[in-house]
């Protein structure tokens, strides 16, 4: 269906939506009904992946442009994925990062606040709870984020409050864990460049390695002698199609509910990075050499989301496990590479 002909009577801007977990978003939304616009700077994401969305490639930092691009739309929500997010190239630029993610985010705030859109979701993350007081971390978790990217996220949920308490935004933010997976039936799937998570790392190696001898290609792991079963670190895996939904959820959510809310994605299950390869290996069939590496600095033991209160107001639970994800994202890397 062509996003002119889409019978959905709301229609959601979706800023973002030609990357990773925008662009599953954007195909949920409308296989759903939903009418969507995205707006992306293509600056990490990629035309191919909106699929039948109307596309404006637009920056969220030229707000007289994006005003004009968006003049005579009428929108009902807004889901605001743009944005930068890796840690360690935060650390190195970080005035690119306040740039991009605060000044962006301020840009569409105001925007919706002037076309009248009440209405906002916003991509958040695990990383403005900084170094984890607890092994399962819920909401109340002290905001102490310890890198530029993850204060970006925490000042844009400081924006988003206020501005429900002062104009009548009804938002949420939605602090995802680690997003992982792939929708290889709609060709979607996690194609960022460079590549800086667990998972597609681990199956582009073996890609990687296909022509190579066994043994030449070594996956690096970093740091075995962490406090945890079998000495690497715990993470919270949540597969791209569930967090996709938690989006549509989080729609209703808002347009439901005055005020501003934040809330953690993840499936409240922490898998070790040996746990990942065993699991890879199982799912491809084939060895993934490792080598183990000393520490990186700021990498926490564990990091796992407490996921009651997204399972309480957004009737949200995660469907799909660590199996399901290395297989949908193996099916994808294979059909893409
Ligand atoms: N992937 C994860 O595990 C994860 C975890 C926590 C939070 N997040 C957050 O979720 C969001 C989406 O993550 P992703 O992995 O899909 O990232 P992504 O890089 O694949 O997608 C981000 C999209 O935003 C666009 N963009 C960036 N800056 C822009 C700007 N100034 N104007 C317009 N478009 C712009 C990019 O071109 C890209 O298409 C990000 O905000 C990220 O911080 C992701």
């Amino acid at each position: 269906m062509k996003w002119e002909e889409a019978l959905g009577s709301e229609h959601i801007l979706v800023t973002g939506g030609a990357g990773y977990i925008g662009s599953h978003t954007t195909q949920l939304l409308l296989d759903q009904g939903y009418q969507v616009t995205v707006v992306d700077n293509l600056s990490t994401g990629h035309a191919w992946s909106v699929g039948d969305a109307e596309l404006i490639q637009c920056d969220l930092r030229e707000p007289v442009v994006l005003a004009g691009a968006l003049r005579k739309k009428s929108f009902t929500g807004i889901i605001h994925f743009a944005g930068l997010s890796q840690v360690g190239e935060s650390i190195a630029q970080p005035l690119s990062y306040f740039d991009n993610n605060v000044t962006g985010s301020l840009n569409l705030i105001d925007y919706a606040a002037q076309a009248g859109i009440d209405q906002f979701v916003f991509s958040s993350s695990a990383a403005v709870y900084g170094n984890p007081r607890a092994a399962v971390i819920d909401e109340t978790h002290v905001i102490a984020p310890i890198n530029p990217y993850g204060m970006s996220k925490a000042m844009v949920e400081t924006m988003l409050a206020e501005s429900a308490r002062a104009n009548d935004l009804r938002a949420i933010a939605l602090r995802y864990f680690n997003a992982a997976g792939a929708m290889p039936s709609c060709g979607l799937g996690e194609a960022h460049d460079p590549e800086t998570h667990l998972i597609p790392n681990v199956l582009k190696s073996l890609l990687l390695a296909a022509d190579a001898s066994p043994g030449d290609a070594y996956l690096k792991v970093f740091g075995d002698d962490y406090e945890t079963p079998d000495g690497t670190c715990i993470r919270d895996y949540v597969h791209v199609t569930d967090l996709a939904q938690a989006h549509v959820s989080a729609l209703r959510y808002v347009k439901d509910t005055a005020g501003a809310q934040a809330v953690n994605l993840g499936t409240g299950r922490g898998h070790s990075v040996l746990e990942i390869i065993d699991t890879c290996q199982q799912v491809t069939g084939k060895d993934i050499a490792h080598i183990i590496e000393p520490r990186r600095a700021g990498d926490p033991a564990v990091l796992v989301a407490d996921n009651k209160l997204a399972g309480e107001l957004l009737d949200w639970r995660p469907q799909r496990t660590l199996t399901d994800i290395v297989s949908d994202a193996w099916q994808w890397h294979q059909m893409s590479s």
